[in-house]
């Protein structure tokens, strides 16, 4: 099994944090004054309605978007774009087609350097965490949805992030794969380790996976408020605490 040390990594600081687009010459104010300290290894789920602001927030602390203000730190320095300790897994794992599942995974670290031996074996290993070990040399058109988003899991892994950013990942999944995929992504964070920052328009989902639910405002003056997930795990949905914590969610969204 592949298992890295990363105790005291991957903490994450928002401070202040604001970002506005320019829509048909007016501006459109997506976040605003946002803080909040994300724990090292911490599994954080941002929800909120359609256009709250969730990928931007992603792509903020990915680097693939600058804040017009305020700031976001990574273990106390703030970022600069993109950066190695974190990887971002979006919807669609966007495979290379002429790559095998081995190929897809080693890519990251060959191009970061590594012989191609040294980056098969350690892809190997993180193709084996996602379940695939039987699938290295298959080609992404014979794969299933879930078992390429899998391959973007592994993939995402090589590079051994302290921090991985998930938008929707398992959002274009049939209900039961999506279940037994939630329940990979719970093992493979408590194995690794890892700060997980996660975006879902489901809430089972958020119940299942977070420690703490982020839901961002619709309307841009309100607060975005934070609830903590108190469960144990691996986490029951049938249990009625959860089922309280998921009326709780819909609740926020007037929903129930
Ligand atoms: N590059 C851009 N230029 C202009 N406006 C943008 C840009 N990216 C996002 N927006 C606007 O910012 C708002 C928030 O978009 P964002 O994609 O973050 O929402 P979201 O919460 O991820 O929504 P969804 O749940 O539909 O994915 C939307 O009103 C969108 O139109
Ligand atoms: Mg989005």
């Amino acid at each position: 099994m592949v298992s890295i040390d990363f105790a005291g990594r991957g903490e994450v600081t928002i401070r202040e944090l604001s970002k506005s687009f320019a829509l048909n010459g007016r501006s459109l104010t997506v976040l605003k004054g946002l803080n909040l300290d994300i724990r090292p290894g911490e599994c954080l789920v941002i929800v909120g309605a359609s256009g709250s602001g969730k990928t931007t927030l992603l792509r903020v602390l990915a680097g693939l978007e600058t804040a017009d203000g305020g700031e976001v730190l990574i273990d106390g320095r703030p970022i600069h774009g993109v950066g190695t300790e974190r990887a971002v897994i979006f919807q669609e794992p966007r495979l290379l087609p002429w790559q095998t599942v081995l190929g897809n995974v080693a890519f990251g670290l060959e191009v970061r350097g590594e012989s191609k031996a040294q980056a098969e074996e350690k892809a190997r290993g993180y193709i084996a965490l996602v379940g695939l070990a039987d699938f290295a040399d298959a080609y992404p058109r014979q794969l299933s949805g879930g078992m390429a988003q899998r391959v973007g899991i592994a993939r995402a892994l090589t590079v051994q992030p302290e921090i991985l950013l998930l938008d929707e990942p398992l959002g274009a999944l049939d209900a039961m794969t999506k279940i037994s995929m939630q329940e990979e992504l719970a093992r493979i964070w408590s194995e690794q380790g890892v700060t997980m920052i996660m975006v879902t328009h489901d809430l089972e989902e958020a119940v299942y996976l977070a420690d703490r639910v982020l839901i961002l405002p619709r309307e841009k003056g309100a607060a975005a408020r934070l609830v903590e997930i108190d469960l144990a795990r691996p986490r029951d949905r049938s249990e009625a605490r959860f089922v309280r914590y998921r009326e709780e969610l819909l609740r926020e969204f007037g929903l129930h």
